[in-house]
């Protein structure tokens, strides 16, 4: 009987498990947009799929037998600006600068040895791809594999991505996660946010789009569709977002939120010197980092001064994560490292303030540790106003604009933060909603990823929206009819009208001289 038991778990195991073959493409060097997906290649491989990963930060665990992980950790070489410095540039040399930048990473990628192995090689065989969204070029693995393609994203997608895969975008309910707005727009935010659309539907279908078809043709050929094509026969779409921190909006079925915390690790131990440090400071910890991307050290020399001058006068010890060896005119209670552990340190209850330049990973890890915040956003093509300005409006913290930073506003903004205790209150009151979800989002991420495997795609769960032309779908050919139907019926009326009142001269012309029309004119008058 037991063993009849065994035999039939073990068929009906086998029956449900299969080990399918996934292809993930993570090129951005930027340790934010490659942590949220490390749990996910992790959980896809351990459950015996055969993963392979194109990234900029492999993991490189040696129990993970069925993830291979494709180092590209050359690409940050790409990345070695100041962010301080771009922000200076205007408008259109910040979007030539993004669209270079970008096709200058998926070059750097698919000349790569093993990535032209993967394209080249005719037994290579992929049942999905997953891909970041905003790496268009890439898309073509999708149609190389002849399979269906997931995009990822490890914050909100662009409202230009939205649109187009048919996903409602309003300008005004929904501002693009790269304009500094949130909640109630002024008129201005909604003008801005109106001339955003149009600006980003012209950059992509004359800038990037032609510079990504440009970069499939060099490395994987020709012959394939375009790009637009292929985007819009995406079969899912894996958003870093959730209900509570991010602004309400209605979402396909295909768009799958993945958000509240998923790149979040278990705590571990902190080294021991650090863990004295911060077991010992009595009056609190301000913890400040400007995360991965942003350099602490590329800030300029007078800003530097004013946070340096403003922690001197604070009782609490700072962690500074802060990349040079040395610190000119640092007072004892402030500790650079080029590294912290983040989340530790976050973690541990002398911490009392996070002050972060506003990325997601990083809020995420402020909001889950139950520290309130202070946003000093700096990327401008990126989230970090937007989040900044949502953390600022839910009542989590304050922010600051790092072009302006003067010792008086600055502590001020800090005594506040961490004296009232109202802000860490209305941190804890959002963690626990966040958290408060049927399934994790790496559990949706994995149970939809195995949808899209099995049925061979999803393209039943499209809008057909997509496919409508643009007339129709903004109602324009039913306006336009109504309109001409209305005029038509209104010209007649007014001709009929005219008629009548012509008509009617005359016969009052006729009539005036008779009696019937005398006597008429007499009882009207009397
Ligand atoms: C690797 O995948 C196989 C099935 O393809 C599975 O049996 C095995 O447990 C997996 N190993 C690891 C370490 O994930
Ligand atoms: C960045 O790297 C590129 C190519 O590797 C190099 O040409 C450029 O000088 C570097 N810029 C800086 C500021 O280091
Ligand atoms: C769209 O996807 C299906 C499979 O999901 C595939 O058969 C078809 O060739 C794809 N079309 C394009 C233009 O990529
Ligand atoms: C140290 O601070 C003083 C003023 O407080 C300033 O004049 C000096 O330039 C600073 N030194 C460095 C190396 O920044």
């Amino acid at each position: 009987m037991k063993l009849l038991l065994c035999v039939t778990v073990l068929l009906v195991s086998v029956e449900y498990s299969f080990g399918a073959n996934i292809l993930g493409v993570v090129p951005t060097p930027s340790f934010s947009h490659q942590v949220v997906f490390w749990p996910l290649w992790t959980e896809l491989s351990l459950r015996g799929h055969k993963v392979t990963v194109i990234t900029t930060d492999p993991m490189n665990n040696a129990k993970l037998q069925n993830l291979t992980e494709i180092d590209l950790h050359s690409a940050y070489q790409l990345f070695n600006y100041s962010i301080f410095q771009v922000n200076e540039r205007t408008t259109l040399e910040l979007i030539y600068g993004h669209n270079e930048f970008f096709s200058n990473i998926l070059d750097h990628m698919l000349t790569k040895d093993e990535v032209q192995h993967i394209i080249k090689d005719e037994t290579t065989h992929f049942d999905v791809v997953m891909v970041e969204g905003f790496h268009t070029a890439a898309f073509a693995f999708a149609s190389r594999f002849k399979c269906p393609l997931i995009l990822l994203s490890s914050f909100d997608a662009s409202s230009f991505a939205y649109r187009e895969i048919g996903n409602p975008a309003h300008p005004v309910l929904h501002p693009d996660a790269m304009l500094p707005f949130s909640n109630i727009l002024t008129f201005t935010q909604r003008l801005a946010s109106c001339g955003h659309i149009l600006l980003t539907k012209f950059t992509h279908k004359y800038l990037f789009l032609p510079t990504q078809q440009k970069l499939v043709e060099k490395h994987f050929g020709t012959g394939y569709p375009m790009i637009e094509d292929i985007f819009k026969n995406y079969s899912m779409f894996f958003v870093n977002t959730n209900h509570f921190f991010h602004p309400i909006k209605p979402l396909l079925p295909n768009i799958i939120q993945i958000g509240g915390g998923t790149h979040l690790q278990k705590p571990t131990f902190l080294p021991e010197n650090l863990q004295n440090v911060l077991d010992n400071a009595k009056n609190g910890v301000i913890y400040f980092s400007l995360g991965s991307n942003v350099k602490s050290k590329d800030l300029f020399d007078d800003t530097r001064l004013e946070i340096l001058e403003t922690f001197k006068e604070l009782p609490y010890t700072v962690l500074w994560k802060f990349e040079n060896e040395n610190l000119p005119n640092i007072s004892k209670n402030v500790i650079i490292s080029k590294w912290f552990p983040q989340q530790d340190v976050l973690r541990h209850p002398n911490v009392k303030l996070f002050i972060t330049q506003g990325g997601l990973q990083s809020l995420e890890e402020a909001i889950f540790s139950h520290v309130p915040i202070i946003g000093i956003p700096v990327m401008i093509m990126s989230d970090q106003t937007s989040n900044i300005a949502n953390i600022v409006s839910k009542g989590l913290g304050l922010s600051l604009d790092y072009k302006n930073i003067r010792k008086e506003d600055f502590k001020s903004a800090i005594l506040t933060v961490i004296q009232n205790p109202r802000y860490r209150n209305k941190v804890k009151e959002i963690a626990a909603l966040i958290q408060d979800q049927p399934e994790t989002g790496l559990h949706r991420a994995v149970w939809w990823t195995e949808y899209v495997i099995r049925h061979g795609g999803a393209p039943h769960m499209r809008n057909p929206g997509i496919d409508f032309p643009w007339y129709q779908y903004y109602l324009l050919d039913i306006i336009g009819f109504v309109l001409l139907i209305s005029m038509v019926v209104i010209f007649v009326i007014v001709a009929l009208w005219k008629i009548t009142v012509k008509m009617s001269r005359v016969i009052r012309l006729k009539l005036r001289k008779s009696f019937v029309y005398n006597l008429l004119f007499a009882y009207v008058v009397t």
